[in-house]
């Protein structure tokens, strides 16, 4: 071919998909019709396995992301995406599917983590860092994986974060009208081994799934009182639940903090995790916390999920609620290197507790409220209005990133125990002491049918004006609201993000989950707050109990959906 000018290469460039399609290249263009099911929840596209696997399920969506973030049959010369998964079952299929695909949108570089392992806050880490223009992360997060399990995908933006709702919006409606996607016809990427290869025009480069993590993570702590501390005899337990927070775990703890070997347990990521639901939560972590209730309990106990976004800390004979978590990391990061000029801001999710929200008081910093999900954070952090947010779903996280980080939280409690000498109990203590303790709990409904767990909150809503003032098993309400959040940054709403009951100090929240991919959950938020410390040592759940009896009468759950209790309290 004769000598090509800047111009015309750079015409070439972004239109080489086409080019190759034109001259009956290695680009593939497979005719396609939509799926009805591609909306996405409140954390990407989740669906059982086998739907995933079926013909051109993942394929669509990839196209329809594809179209979405850069037009309709535009291609993304010059752009680099960063690619991993939480190594669950169908993880490795799909990357060299999208890998494929990436290369026929002419991406010039795809960043993929060893093995295809990359946590969700690595993604994160990697796409900040090596200023990439957005990740594909595959991972149905704490949800079951194995072939009878769950499979996800979720797409991140140039900033680190979840894609926000007017782009995983138009990628569903995308998803409703395409008629075809296109992939390189090339043989799998060798993506258990770091090194180069090339796939037609792109460089797919298969990155340490573990380093720019490491390097993040390594600015925000001290990592010399850490060791100090380990040293002298501190020890704790790690559940990686099989799942992709292992070895991320192990550099850090294990090798470069001088943790005793074996400190990470289910250290090895399994495509089933063991057959485990792997949440950090006390129901499906129960194996850590009764060894951190025993006898032999090291002084902290920690797990992360598929992911290795959400975390979950325990002292020695202690549960620490994740809001707590929140506040607790809230009031002492002026001790940690990364904050220590002190935070701006925090932001929650709605039904998180308020115990931040008094830390931020007596901070004097301002306290955001966002719905639920990550994404809401983004901007805030984005801004610089915020420092630190979470959720009381096991998330927690600050702004080296933009999405939660287990390992982040873990190594703030590490850090805080080595610079306080304070135990993890006696951090949680003195927040209770100092600014009351909010008693916190999440009722789950799980496998509720759909219909009538819309019907639940419809009615709820049409109650709504007339609640405030009505008695319920003994309480009256203040108020009563269906959130919206106005984005103080952008400016965009968000609706009907759940049924918020006040009384006077107390607080039951309602919502449906967004995760879920069979039948609905509902979700009960309770929440009592207790000033008078001789009460803290009440248990929880008895503190909770007229709280949990007012939100079945207020929502009747037990008349519409038969349920007297909830399947899972967390
Ligand atoms: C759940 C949690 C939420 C979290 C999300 C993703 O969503 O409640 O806080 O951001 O998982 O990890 P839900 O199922 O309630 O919609
Ligand atoms: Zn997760």
């Amino acid at each position: 071919m004769a000598q090509l000018d800047g111009v015309h290469r750079a015409w070439m460039r972004r239109n080489a998909w086409q080019i190759c399609t034109l001259l009956g290249m290695t680009i593939l263009s497979i005719p396609t019709t939509p799926f009805a099911d591609q909306s996405p929840g409140t954390s990407g596209l989740r669906k059982r396995v086998s739907v995933f696997q079926q013909s051109h399920y993942l394929e669509n969506y990839v196209q329809a992301l594809f179209d979405v973030v850069w037009g309709e049959n535009q291609s993304a010369a010059g752009q680099t995406l960063v690619l991993g998964g939480d190594g669950r079952f169908y993880n490795d299929v799909a990357i060299q599917t999208i890998i494929k695909m990436a290369a026929a949108r002419g991406y010039a570089r795809v960043l993929v983590g060893q093995h295809g392992w990359l946590s969700t806050p690595a993604t994160s880490a990697v796409i900040r860092r090596r200023g990439a223009s957005g990740g594909i992360v595959l991972s149905a997060s704490h949800n079951p994986g194995g072939p009878d399990g769950d499979f996800g995908i979720k797409y991140n933006i140039a900033n680190g974060g979840s894609a926000p709702e007017r782009i995983t919006e138009a990628v569903f409606a995308r998803s409703q009208e395409i008629s075809s996607y296109r992939m390189a016809d090339s043989p799998d990427v060798p993506i258990n081994r770091i090194g180069q290869f090339r796939v037609v025009d792109t460089a797919v480069e298969v990155i340490d799934s573990v380093e720019d993590h490491l390097a993040v993570l390594r600015a925000c702590f001290d990592f010399d009182a850490m060791r100090q501390l380990f040293a002298r005899g501190f020890r704790m337990r790690y559940d990686a639940m099989s799942a992709v927070g292992g070895p991320c775990a192990r550099a850090i703890l294990e090798a470069e903090l001088g943790a005793p070997a074996g400190t990470v347990v289910n250290a090895e990521p399994l495509p089933d995790f063991g057959g485990h639901h792997p949440d950090p939560n006390p129901v499906h972590a129960q194996e850590l916390v009764r060894h951190m209730m025993s006898d032999s309990a090291p002084d902290l106990g920690a797990a992360s999920d598929g992911d290795a976004d959400r975390n979950m800390i325990l002292g020695r004979g202690f549960v620490v609620s994740p809001s707590d978590s929140l506040a607790v990391i809230a009031a002492w990061a002026h001790l940690l290197p990364g904050y220590k000029s002190g935070i701006r801001g925090v932001a929650r999710s709605m039904p998180t507790s308020t115990a931040v929200d008094r830390v931020a008081k007596a901070l004097n910093v301002p306290c955001f409220e966002t719905p639920t999900g990550w994404k809401f954070f983004g901007n805030l952090l984005d801004a610089g209005e915020i420092t630190l947010c979470g959720e009381e779903s096991y998330g927690t996280s600050s702004d080296h990133v933009r999405e939660k980080d287990g390992l982040w939280a873990i190594l703030c409690w590490i850090n805080l125990v080595a610079v306080t000498g304070k135990s993890v109990e006696e951090l949680v203590r003195d927040l209770w002491r100092t600014h009351g303790r909010c008693f916190y709990s999440r009722h789950d409904y799980e496998g509720v049918d759909s219909g009538v767990a819309n019907q639940l909150m419809q009615s709820l809503r049409e109650r709504l004006p007339t609640l405030a003032g009505q008695v319920f098993a003994g309480r009256s309400i203040l108020s009563a609201d269906d959130f919206a959040y106005s984005d103080p940054v952008d400016g965009s709403t968000s609706e009907r993000q759940g049924i918020r009951v006040l009384m006077d100090g107390a607080r039951v929240v309602f919502r449906l989950s967004g995760t879920g991919t069979s039948g609905a959950t509902l979700r009960v938020y309770l929440e009592q707050f207790e000033p008078e410390v001789t009460r803290h040592d009440m248990p929880l759940q008895e503190a909770l109990a007229p709280l949990a009896q007012l939100a079945q009468e207020v929502a009747q759950i037990h008349t519409l959906t038969g349920r007297s209790a909830p399947s899972v309290i967390v």
